[in-house]
């Protein structure tokens, strides 16, 4: 029997795991290069249309067989059994991420420390910290790696109730009240208000280039809404296997991308409050936002910018390691269930690979060693990224929808869900798994290969 969460410790798991640097840092910064609002409303749309009904898919899968991912989809399979069960092994794509996501936790944690210390007093001077942390400087990298690493393979190999549960349910209030903190004190500046009017005042002009429908602007907004919801790399479907019985599964899917669009709102909005008071980019890229204009920025505030500063980066390192813990989670159970062994020696397989990779996207960024971890012109980091996120993720939620639209007994389905959503609900969710959503999905992938 496998182990399993409480109820509350559910929602918070897997909000937890939904909760992350996607929050922190893709969402701001995609919503700052995208003109803000519209962006967020196309977000909300195909978060509801989309990955809701997808969602809801992987669950289910996870929680009528309660299995490890390989053994659910052969399991629930009515024909095919054997060929079914090779959809679990998108679960790796969890794997690929871990090891450049841990990497850049690890950056965090190096900012924590230098947040107390000193604050660079200007974007220069941020950008120079920053390109200097990646380019040249190893061994701080390496040092905070592994402090990330150990602390997220120690919490797994406590297992789900007193390891992954244990570690959400302190973690995820913690990082709720330092936000409401940030929020209340950005709430102070005028910049607020100007945040609040780019995040909520749509802008309809941008869904519109050159008289087109602007169709990159949507595959964003939907690749997105899956990765921040953790789909697709059989996350959802893992947690799913230790939901305890009678779980109100609507309830829950629900409250679970409530908190994460708030947490996301949130960030958006401590971020853009300070990036309008001071004047800085809002379109930066990547990792920019966050490690080189919102630092540069703190730094005006004297000593509370280094409060705020280390505040800001602990929630993120809260945000990061409830979902670094996720990823790993689908694959140990596999380990375990299928090989027999114990979850400490899944955890010693998993996680040589898993450092051994970390490491080498770690020198993807150096300056000396680059060019032996770069390929098709994008370093070992940007790979994984681009992989797990445009490939894995969108492929494997395909796949989900048709394994579940077409080879599942419906009855399994409709016991599960219609005393929850009704038969109509029910009926309307079906539709959109068999044809709406893999169509969407699959114009989406499409387009943007
Ligand atoms: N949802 C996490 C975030 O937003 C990332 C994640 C992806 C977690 C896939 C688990 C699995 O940061």
């Amino acid at each position: 029997m496998r182990e399993q969460f409480s109820k509350i410790g559910f929602v918070l798991a897997m909000a937890g795991s939904a909760v992350g640097l996607g929050n922190a840092w893709k969402f701001p910064t995609m919503v700052g290069t995208n003109g803000g609002s519209v962006f967020i409303l196309l977000y909300l749309i195909l978060t509801f249309l989309i990955a809701f009904m997808v969602f809801l898919g992987e669950l289910s899968v996870g929680k009528i067989t309660q299995k490890d991912a390989v053994n659910a989809f052969s399991d629930l399979a009515k024909s095919n059994k054997k060929a079914w069960g090779f959809a679990g092994f998108f679960m790796i794509g969890a794997i690929l991420i871990v090891c450049f996501y841990s990497v850049v936790i690890g950056w965090i944690l190096k900012y924590i420390y230098l947040s107390f210390f000193s604050l660079p007093k200007n974007t220069q001077e941020a950008g120079a910290l920053f390109g200097n942390l990646i380019s040249s400087d190893l061994i701080s990298q390496i040092i905070c790696f592994s402090i990330v690493f150990i602390m997220v393979f120690w919490v797994v190999s406590k297992g789900i109730k007193s390891g992954i549960e244990k570690m959400n349910v302190w973690m995820m209030p913690a990082l709720f009240i330092l936000l409401i903190l940030m929020l209340l004190y950005s709430f102070t500046f005028d910049g607020f208000s100007k945040a609040f009017e780019f995040l909520f005042r749509p802008d309809f002009s941008v869904l519109i280039t050159e008289s087109k429908l602007n169709i990159p602007l949507i595959l964003d907004a939907l690749g997105l809404s899956f990765f921040s919801l953790s789909m697709g790399v059989c996350v959802v479907l893992t947690y799913a296997a230790s939901l305890p019985e009678n779980t109100n599964v609507i309830r829950s899917t629900l409250s679970i991308i409530f908190i994460n669009i708030l947490v996301g709102i949130m960030m958006g909005l401590i971020v853009f409050t300070f990036v309008f008071e001071y004047g800085a980019n809002a379109s930066e890229q990547g990792p920019g936002l966050i490690f080189v204009s919102l630092m540069s920025l703190f730094s005006n505030l004297g000593i509370v910018g280094n409060i705020l500063a280390v505040a800001f980066f602990i929630a993120l390192l809260f945000a990061g390691l409830t979902s670094a813990v996720s990823m790993i989670e689908p694959f140990a159970f596999y380990l375990i269930n299928k090989f027999g062994i114990s979850r400490k020696l899944a955890l010693v397989y998993i996680g040589i690979f898993v450092y051994i990779m970390g490491v080498f996207c770690i020198l993807g960024f150096n300056k000396d060693y680059s060019s032996y971890f770069t390929f098709f012109n994008k370093n070992l980091f940007d790979i994984l990224d681009y992989l797990t996120s445009n490939i894995l993720m969108p492929l494997s939620a395909i796949v989900t929808c048709i394994f579940v639209g077409f080879f599942v007994d419906i009855n399994k389905l409709k016991n599960l869900f219609v005393p929850y959503m009704s038969e109509v609900g029910f009926n309307i969710w079906f539709v959109f798994i068999r044809f709406i959503c893999p169509i969407v999905i699959a114009i989406i992938m499409i387009n943007s290969l």
